[in-house]
């Protein structure tokens, strides 16, 4: 008999719910096919609950330690404008939980898919790590001299030695997993000095990895020849703020942030594994957002809790079903979403 993994659903606001669980049929066809199983606890936290007046706390983020693993939908309501259930909920998770890395693969699924001119999958294929505790993200910043004419907000950009050297050290294990064996370190320290300790950091670590060539780039110019000629990408660590706003453009490359999948990961612990995009709520209940992200996180989440036959075997069901175009894209109403999941499913149990 094969492991049976406990992890938790959430699928959240808007269009999460229904992907979350179409994506559910996918990890059932790999279950069957690789002989594990998996027992699903639905976590119900969502925006939704904000307008109540309730909210997520520290405590309920703590129960979700008991889990190998998070699949994720999506969290924004439309009514709750203030931005606190992503940042109780998503932020709450990736810090409380410790989740240090965010893990963002750029994969160009079909050529026409991308707007570049010229480039084909082989040319844009690179995976972002991002810092994903520390940086602006770290506290919510303070006001003062509230209501005044000198009225400020601040808010502290913060990073550590163990947390800079934690997610250099994963960026270079991703890059010595890859056939180019390439890091870039992505900081602006002309600017922004403090952001120096990075490269000192990369230069320390970078001795312990003498098949990684690795380089410093400045964020400015990086995302201007990551559209130029993304080929030049293989692996990329970067901050927390600068790795979200890169992994959009870099998901804009290959067709939108609909097709990216990411995984929030600590090492060896509680993951929690999302699609890039956020609770689309002008589709949510119709059926016809596209499960492609969520399916994607499942093969993260499944490499994640040791499953490696069964998350190498759902990536290569996706790119299989965009590769003979049975899956057309990714904009909502181009498939039903349960189509997508089903046939990527039945290409998981065909093997
Ligand atoms: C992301 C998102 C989040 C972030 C938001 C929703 C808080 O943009 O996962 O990239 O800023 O990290
Ligand atoms: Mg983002």
């Amino acid at each position: 008999m094969g492991n049976t993994h406990k992890i938790a659903v959430l699928g959240g606001d808007g269009i999460g719910p229904e992907i979350t669980e179409a994506t559910l049929a996918v990890l059932d066809a790999a279950e069957k096919k690789y002989g594990f199983t998996t027992q699903r606890t639905a976590i119900p936290w969502n925006g939704g609950m904000y307008l109540r007046g309730e909210s997520v706390t520290g405590e309920m983020l703590d129960t979700l330690a008991q889990y190998e693993a998070i699949l994720f939908g999506a969290v924004g309501h439309p009514e709750v404008t203030s931005g606190r259930p992503e940042r109780d909920i998503i932020i709450g998770m990736r810090r409380r939980l410790d989740m240090y890395v965010n893990l963002r693969p750029i994969v160009l699924y079909q050529d026409a898919m991308t707007p570049l001119k010229g480039k084909a999958a082989k040319d844009i294929d690179f995976v972002i790590v991002r810092e994903n505790t520390e940086d602006l993200y770290a506290n919510d910043g303070w006001r003062r001299f509230e209501g005044t004419p000198r009225e400020e907000v601040l808010t502290e950009q913060r990073f550590t030695r163990p947390g800079i050297e934690r997610i250099i050290r994963y960026g270079f294990e991703v890059a010595r997993s890859r056939p180019r064996k390439k890091l870039t370190l992505v900081d602006k320290s002309n600017a922004v000095p403090v952001m120096g300790l990075m490269r000192t950091v990369l230069a320390e670590i970078g001795k312990e990895f003498p098949d990684v060539q690795y380089e410093a780039a400045y964020v400015d110019v990086t995302a201007m020849w990551m559209v130029l000629k993304p080929e030049q990408y293989d692996t990329i660590v970067t901050t927390n703020m600068f790795g979200d706003i890169l992994s959009d453009l870099a998901g804009g490359l290959v067709g939108g942030i609909g097709v990216g999948a990411s995984g929030n990961i600590r090492p060896g612990a509680t993951s929690m594994f999302e699609p890039i995009h956020g609770s689309a709520p002008k589709y949510a209940g119709q059926g016809v957002a596209s499960p492609v992200g969520t399916i994607g996180a499942l093969a993260m989440l499944l490499d994640h809790v040791g499953e490696r036959e069964a998350g190498a075997a759902v990536d290569r069901a996706l790119r299989r079903c965009f590769a003979d175009k049975r899956i057309k894209g990714v904009e909502a109403g181009t498939h039903r979403t349960s189509e997508v999941a089903q046939m990527v499913a039945a290409t998981v149990a065909a093997g």
